[in-house]
């Protein structure tokens, strides 16, 4: 290997380009595709119920219901806690944009907290001084896959009547002081895009332990109607009635069977997931120019992605260029998050940068490395091989 940067015309650390992040489909997975899409149902049928069934199973909630996407599910959890226009929900800035639209698609205004600078998660003791008398809900973000401090916002939540709907996208698996993320808010949403724990292409799941939530999510993914087609016809009722404004938010069993079929690796996925964090974790952690986020004693971290915060001190060169040149070395690395507020339709809606200094300090630092269950050893070595190289040659 060259010492020269590929970036600079040396040779790259990699002849082709690792994602960031990518789904695993075996054969078994196709196969329960196929069986499902022979059946007499591909939607609205018995593998949604199943999929529900195991996946509430999985977290240890009473309930689960499936909807289109993640963001059908945080746009449905946060109808069902019933908030409306002129109600203000507290969420982090640390996030994809899809957290704070939900409470916006319901006419709410989501007020951006700021985030610990260790874990990168929301800092608890901030929020007594974001509640006003309009907030309802808090949406804490589990950032990359480690559980926010629940304890602490439940203890401040409960102090004002307030719901807590957790935003599990990156943390299907993750535990917080032993109790499984699924079941210790009143709503949890996860996300089953491609490059998440599980996949179903899209989709997405509400948990919920409350029976009342569960029906107000079931109606919501369907129209607002009162019952689903199966229902009516077993009820024989001419028509349903609609009860709510409701959208087409329907998974279907096509995507149900893969969800199932790819729940029953989940243990597999965590466990190399988490295998590859300790690894890049042991060969990172005196890197000049690099800094890991902190990992708390009392969890179990999900690992959906592996961040990493640049030294700017140390180095010489901007993130822009730090990033370029890592790619040009092949590897796929990405960025998780821009501060929402800081995307051009929330400065239409009056918010401003500098809102929130640690949140857009960490953003300005932070890189996305490579993640995903069908990583090898040899590819963790390589984005620790290309990082040793790009850092070393700006470290000042
Ligand atoms: C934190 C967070 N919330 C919500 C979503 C939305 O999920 P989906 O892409 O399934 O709609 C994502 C997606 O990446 C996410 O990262």
């Amino acid at each position: 290997m060259s010492d020269r940067l590929a970036i600079d015309g040396g040779r790259p650390v990699r002849a082709s380009l690792l994602p960031y992040g990518r789904q695993r489909i075996d054969e078994d997975d196709v196969r329960a595709v196929v069986e499902t899409l022979r059946s007499d149902f591909i939607t609205t049928g018995p593998a949604v119920a199943e999929f529900e069934r195991r996946f509430a199973e999985r977290v240890g909630a009473r309930h689960a219901v499936a909807v289109s996407s993640g963001t059908a599910a945080l746009h449905a959890a946060v109808f069902a806690a019933g908030i409306g226009p002129g109600d203000e929900v507290v969420t982090t800035p640390l996030t994809f944009v899809a957290t704070s639209n939900a409470v916006i698609y319901q006419g709410g205004r989501p007020v951006f907290s700021d985030v610990c600078a260790d874990t990168l998660n929301l800092d608890a003791r901030l929020l007594p001084s974001r509640f006003t008398p309009r907030t309802r809900a808090v949406i804490p973000v589990h950032f990359a896959g480690q559980p926010c401090d629940l304890d602490a916002i439940h203890a401040e939540a409960r102090a004002r009547g307030l719901i807590v709907i957790e935003d599990a996208a990156h943390a299907l698996g993750a535990e917080c002081l032993g109790r499984r993320i699924g079941a210790l808010s009143q709503l949890t949403i996860f996300s089953l895009h491609p490059v998440k724990h599980i996949t179903t292409g899209e989709g997405g799941m509400v948990t919920t332990d409350d029976g009342h939530l569960a029906e107000r999510l079931r109606r919501f993914r369907n129209h607002g109607l009162s019952v689903d087609a199966a229902d009516r016809q077993a009820r024989g009722l001419l028509y349903a009635e609609m009860v709510d404004l409701g959208f087409n938010y329907r998974l279907t069993d096509i995507q149900c069977a893969l969800g199932l079929s790819q729940l029953r690796k989940l243990d597999g996925f965590l466990a190399r997931r988490t295998a590859v964090a300790e690894r890049y974790r042991a060969e990172l952690k005196d890197l000049p120019g690099l800094v890991l986020p902190a990992v708390g004693d009392n969890v179990r971290h999900a690992w959906h992605i592996f961040p990493a915060l640049l030294d700017l001190e140390r180095l010489s060169a901007d993130r822009p260029t730090v990033f370029a040149a890592l790619r040009a070395e092949n590897i796929g690395v990405t960025f998780h998050y821009v501060p929402a507020y800081w995307h051009p339709y929330y400065e239409r809606l009056g918010y401003r940068r500098g809102l929130r200094p640690r949140a857009e300090a960490i953003a300005a630092r932070i890189l996305t490395l490579p993640i995903f269950p069908a990583m090898t050893d040899a590819d963790v070595d390589d984005v620790v091989a290309a990082l040793r190289k790009v850092l070393g040659h700006y470290l000042r």
